[in-house]
């Protein structure tokens, strides 16, 4: 079985070059979103803790299986912890054979980048170059360098209530020639943007965009709130939004859309990739994609990450399933 850990993902993404990883990743998602009939899908598997949530997140195709372990805790960067850590295992179906077992903590965060970008893409206004980020913690590179691969982004307008943060990210992305306006506020930093993200990591019902800072025209990328209790905009922002999820079943247990009625209508993504249903009608439309990650786009990065390792012979072949001769001959394995 194939052993993936950070530093051959570092690897893999090194020798690919960021911008061609995350075309190729984008193409592999639209496509697999395409076969959404396909995949065998439930809202994941969520324990909620005081401290944040542990989940699994399987699927499956007709050919592989996939699932990712991944963490929430907000207060983690207080221990010097990523708030999001992550592990994950591709199988082949018909024999069940573990193939992969990879690090997902940065595959996270390219896959989440990716399937922002894939929804900004259908979303956003084509000519979109200004970009808000609110949260610029430990996704927030990805997320801008994913916007980049597919709309000319020019400016990078940021706002964290963390001044490290702020100044991190400022040192990470300066190298790629991006106007940078660091903000007071996020009203500020929100002001004339085309794409509005918001990133950020707390255990609560955030207000973070309230509707009197939308802008006709604006795709806003709420990406932060992704568990029960846990939201970034006022509910008026949902409600004078075109909204788009991943997995209703899922979303409605842990996205933006938790505030708002049951029947509220949303759109899934995937409609709008496979022509059933339209993305942004106008460029005067208010877009929302209320995004909370969903196993498809992990099943997605495994098996590129897959491919890839395969392509440029990288990572470690360790026996986690015993190799037998006869195989009914389990015993063996504990002779000399
Ligand atoms: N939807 C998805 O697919 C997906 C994928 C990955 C992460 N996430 C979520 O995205 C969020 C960010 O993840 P991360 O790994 O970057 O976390 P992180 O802890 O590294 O960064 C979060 C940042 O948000 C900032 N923040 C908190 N409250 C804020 C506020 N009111 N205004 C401005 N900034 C504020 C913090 O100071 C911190 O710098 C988490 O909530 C995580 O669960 C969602």
């Amino acid at each position: 079985m194939l052993i993936l850990d950070v530093y051959d993902i570092k690897t893999i993404v090194q020798k690919t070059g960021f911008k061609d990883f995350f075309l190729e990743l984008i193409d592999i998602l639209e496509n697999y979103y395409k076969n959404w009939d396909n995949f065998d899908k439930m809202p994941r598997i969520a324990t909620y803790f005081p401290y944040g949530v542990l989940e699994l997140m399987p699927t499956s195709d007709e050919e592989f299986y996939a699932y990712k372990y991944v963490t929430g805790h907000p207060r983690n960067p207080n221990f010097n912890k990523t708030t999001v850590m992550a592990t994950g295992q591709l199988s082949e179906i018909k024999t069940g054979e573990p193939l992969l077992i990879s690090e997902m903590t940065l595959l996270t965060a390219l896959r989440t980048g990716a399937t922002s970008a894939m929804a900004a893409k259908y979303l956003a206004r084509k000519n979109s170059h200004i970009l808000c980020l609110i949260g610029t913690g430990a996704q927030s590179e990805f997320q801008t360098l994913a916007f980049d691969t597919l709309f000319n982004i020019k400016e990078i307008r940021y706002f964290d209530i963390d001044s490290k943060a702020m100044d991190k990210y400022q040192k990470n992305i300066k190298k790629y020639g991006f106007n940078l306006s660091q903000c007071k506020n996020a009203k500020e930093a929100v002001r004339g943007a085309d794409i509005v993200t918001t990133i950020t990591a707390d255990k609560k019902n955030q207000t973070i965009l309230t509707s009197d800072m939308i802008e006709e025209g604006m795709f806003i990328n709420g990406v932060g709130g992704d568990c029960p209790g846990k939201t970034e905009m006022s509910k008026d922002v949902v409600e004078m939004s075109s909204v788009f999820v991943e997995y209703l079943p899922q979303t409605k247990i842990e996205g933006e859309i938790q505030q708002v009625s049951d029947d509220f209508p949303t759109t899934e993504l995937h409609e709008v990739i496979r022509g059933l249903k339209e993305g942004r009608k106008s460029d005067e439309e208010v877009t929302l994609f209320d995004s909370v990650g969903f196993a498809i786009e992990d099943f997605s990065v495994l098996k590129l990450v897959y491919e890839l390792a395969k392509k440029y012979n990288i990572g470690k072949e360790l026996d986690l399933i015993p190799i037998m001769k006869d195989p009914k001959d389990l015993f063996v394995s504990f002779e000399d």
